[in-house]
């Protein structure tokens, strides 16, 4: 049955709106509440959003789906590092079956559509002979499509030029139908396999039609410089937008004449950064002593020098990252925090990076919004703003998918019954209305 939602409240438009949902799960139409007839549902299924804000969904930029759910098998990662996690992970890969990956990534990705994403882009390991994961989330890309698109990357984990048979595993995972090139140079032996890994991948996605996201500079160490590497090739090779760079937290360590210089290379060259705020701020600084620095990229920065940036949530409770539900909105908070964006329009910034920025990582142009011929995917938010909606942590109230509502939330209210006190409720919608 086709879909009616009833008096939402849309960007952009003054007064609530009335959106009719068509047979072909796009938006058919979108007109003031007041004058739509309200006794006219054609038949639809009614969605009462009551005033509440109708928002296009969450896009999760940056995940690796392969290793959620994996935390402290066989072993916990005791020293917090990257390192550390990466060695975990080496322990948990040849327990990897398809029955136990399709399990743990079908937990997350409804975790995901109940906190209102509903287009993921997963990392996946590839430095493996069996490519177990691999083929497993090309089985779940296809069986969640109606719901969620999922576009996989093919991730080197443990290198494309350092780790033994790595560029022909790359190779074997285009065969298989991954949508992105990975790569992760600062993690290769030298800077010149660095170098080398990053040419392989722009290679291999401009024969292929297929975008790059690199694993790029994820260290505190300033001389590991391979985003210029990959900015200077996206430009050449014209790929431009549809490369992006992830996580580069030397950045963070970046002394302001080289910051200017790269800065001017990112801008020219199109393309993308993601920032993983919570996993980063766990994971870097684990080598210093005081002052201990934050180890997240430049953020405010690049924003200004007019560059893309989106924020990811990397991880969620594995080799990495123990904690984490899968909500970008708290993936928002802590990017607010951590990248010191707190005024009103900063932390507006900062829900963007988990909007449409991190559409526009994804390549969603035409395929993402609330405009009348687009899919139907949007989230229903008992929020006045996206800035009230990252201060408050609000979860959707409704979820809806191609046409159809996939997810309802929870109330915001609480009944407290302390001891010498009169019974009373907190209702984080009204208390926090300021
Ligand atoms: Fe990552």
């Amino acid at each position: 049955m086709p879909l009616l939602v009833r008096a939402g409240r849309l960007a952009g438009h003054a007064e609530p709106v009335d959106l009719r949902v068509g047979d072909d799960g796009r938006i058919a139409s979108i007109v003031a509440t007041s004058d739509a007839p309200s006794d006219d549902t054609g038949g639809a299924e009614v969605l009462d959003a009551a005033g509440r804000m109708i928002a296009p969904p969450y896009v999760e930029p940056h995940v690796h789906l392969d290793s959620v759910l994996t935390a402290g098998e066989p072993r916990w990662n005791e020293s917090g590092t990257l390192w550390e996690g990466i060695e975990r992970w080496t322990e948990r890969k040849p327990l990897l079956t398809h029955d136990d990956v399709v399990g743990r990534v079908m937990q997350v990705l409804r975790w995901q559509v109940a906190n209102g994403v509903l287009f993921v882009r997963s990392h996946v390991d590839v430095t493996d002979p069996d490519l177990t994961a691999l083929r497993a989330l090309v089985e779940v890309r296809e069986r969640v499509r109606d719901v969620m698109t999922l576009q996989l990357v093919a991730f080197p984990q443990e290198g494309i030029v350092s780790f033994d048979g790595g560029e022909k595993l790359l190779e074997e995972a285009v065969h298989l139908g991954v949508d992105v090139i990975g790569a992760i140079p600062h993690y290769e032996d030298t800077r010149e396999d660095g170098v080398r890994s990053v040419e392989i991948a722009v290679d291999l996605a401009s024969r292929h039609g297929l975008m790059v996201d690199a694993h790029c500079d994820e260290i505190d160490d300033e001389q590991s410089r391979f985003v210029e590497v990959l900015a200077t090739l996206a430009n050449r090779s014209g790929l431009r937008e549809r490369v992006t760079a992830s996580h580069t937290t030397a950045m963070g360590s970046y002394n302001a004449a080289y910051s200017y210089k790269l800065s001017r290379i990112i801008a020219r060259s199109g393309i993308n950064l993601v920032c993983n705020p919570m996993v980063n701020l766990h994971l870097q600084g684990r080598f210093d002593a005081y002052p201990k620095r934050r180890g997240l990229t430049q953020v405010k920065e690049l924003l200004g020098a007019g560059v893309n940036v989106a924020f990811g949530h990397d991880d969620v409770m594995d080799p990495w990252f123990p904690l984490g539900t899968a909500n970008p909105c708290q993936v928002a908070l802590v990017g607010s925090l951590a990248t010191q964006l707190t005024s009103p329009a900063e932390v507006r910034e900062c829900y963007r990076a988990v909007t449409d920025r991190a559409a526009r990582v994804l390549g969603l142009q035409g395929g993402y919004g609330i405009e009348v011929g687009r899919p139907a995917s949007f989230v229903v938010l008992d929020a006045r703003d996206p800035f009230d909606v990252v201060r408050r942590q609000v979860r959707p109230s409704h979820v809806v998918a191609n046409g159809h509502l996939v997810a309802r939330g929870p109330e915001h209210a609480s009944t407290l019954t302390w001891p010498g006190e009169d019974e009373m409720s907190v209702d984080f919608r009204r208390d926090a209305d300021r």
